[in-house]
């Protein structure tokens, strides 16, 4: 299987990469849980695309609900108001099961950041944020300011308005982090802008303990919580939302990627009422075109219905026993160092060899017929809920395979 690509003539660009060698993946079309590429093979989907197609790539539901909507009506205007807009918004705020709150929608990931930002900005009148070193919170100005790893190092976010703080792991008592607080002054802090259980950084689960104490400094210095669930949210670590497994009562929390499937463009912003509030006198200075999209909409209503059906979490359930049953397995594999796994979400930790370090790329995954990511030395997998036990069998075979053989560079 091609990926590679040197001589890039596109008209259009690719992300997060030099044009000149773009890896690629030429692919057809798309079904269940695979990819169908222009060689005719069938590659399995093991990472949901980018998290974000959890139901798979022939959900029947969500895209009757689009079609429906398509017919009913395709648009609407931000100012409008219809029963699709205030069922979703009413059960987006059950979902969340913070307390009272309201909803503030987006296309991506990103400007639910970017929103949750600004709101906590303009509610504080302070200008400062906390993040973490090991995270991603999306491409635009603001949530890339915010993004720690490797992406947010470019020279367009607003850097100096954001405080890193250390990794759960480094400061297990956040002696740290509130050393960091004290001397930046807390008068001058926002926000802590935090996802709840990394995802393409490496499945960081933080423990509980460490969650209680953010939530207790940010109860201490009145700084913000914005929850980022954009990657972690949806049923992807087992709960509805990854902050159900810690209780976190945040002020903010941002969603998007498997919201809607990830058939439509779509993402949420919740508010806590009493942040909310802020805006019943003051201006809300932000919107877009397609605020609140009826497709979006139609896509997420469907998206709930799966996650409140009963035989779809029985399934989804007795799938994740059998992902952590062949994760299990893999942990005796002479490459592997560590695996951590919630959920239907795992990083394979690879052990680097003294004379010849492997590196193990996403190539090496669609050479053997799977599509996983790879952060540093890590496999990372997220597959679509509705893998069957034989998907996921070809998934661990697929995975040994490479790691026996896998290219040592
Ligand atoms: C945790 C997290 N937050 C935010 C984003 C940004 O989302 P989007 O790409 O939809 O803007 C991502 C995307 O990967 C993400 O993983």
């Amino acid at each position: 299987m091609k990926t590679m690509n040197h001589k890039n003539n596109d008209n259009f660009f690719w992300t997060w990469t030099t044009q000149r060698h773009a890896a690629r993946l030429s692919v057809t079309g798309s079904h269940d849980c695979y990819f169908r590429t222009s060689g005719g093979h069938h590659v399995l989907d093991a990472i949901s695309t980018n998290f974000q197609v959890a139901f798979g790539h022939s959900c029947a539901p969500i895209k009757q609900a689009i079609h429906e909507q398509l017919d009913a009506m395709p648009v609407a205007n931000p100012k409008h108001q219809f029963e699709l807009k205030n069922r979703v918004s009413k059960r987006l705020c059950a979902f969340v099961d913070a307390g009272p709150g309201r909803i503030f929608y987006t296309l991506s990931g990103a400007e639910a950041v970017e929103n949750a930002l600004k709101m906590a900005r303009q509610i504080t009148g302070r200008n400062l944020v906390m993040a973490r070193t090991k995270s991603y919170h999306g491409a635009s100005m603001g949530a890339m300011s915010v993004t720690g790893d490797w992406r947010g190092q470019g020279h367009f976010g607003v850097q100096d308005a954001t405080l890193k703080i250390p990794e759960p792991f480094e400061d297990p008592d956040l002696s740290l982090t509130r050393h960091i607080i004290e001397s930046s002054g807390a008068n001058n802090i926002a926000a802590m802008c935090l996802e709840t259980i990394s995802g393409m950084n490496g499945v960081i689960i933080p423990d509980a303990a460490w969650w209680r104490g953010i939530e207790a400094l940010c109860h201490e210095f009145k700084i913000l919580l914005i929850i980022d669930e954009v990657s972690c949210g949806f049923g992807r670590t087992g709960k509805n939302l990854a902050m159900h497994h810690y209780g976190i009562k945040p002020d903010f929390v941002c969603m998007a990627k498997a919201i809607s499937g990830g058939y439509i463009p779509f993402g949420a912003l919740w508010v806590k009422e009493g942040s909310a509030q802020f805006y019943a006198d003051n201006m809300l200075s932000s919107g877009l075109t397609a605020y609140a999209h009826p497709l979006g909409l139609a896509a997420a209503d469907a998206v709930l219905d799966l996650l409140n059906n009963a035989g779809f979490q029985s399934a989804k359930v007795a799938l994740t026993g059998e992902f952590s049953a062949g994760l299990f397995d893999l942990k005796r594999h002479p490459r592997v160092k560590a695996i951590r796994n919630v959920g239907l979400m795992a990083a394979i930790d690879l052990k680097n060899n003294a004379n010849d370090p492997p590196k193990m790329t996403w190539e090496h995954g669609l050479e053997h017929g799977i599509h996983f990511a790879i952060k540093e030395n890590s496999i990372i997998l997220a597959p679509p809920f509705v893998m069957t036990s034989k998907d996921n069998q070809l998934l661990f075979h697929a995975l040994e395979k490479i790691l026996g053989g896998g290219h040592l560079t």
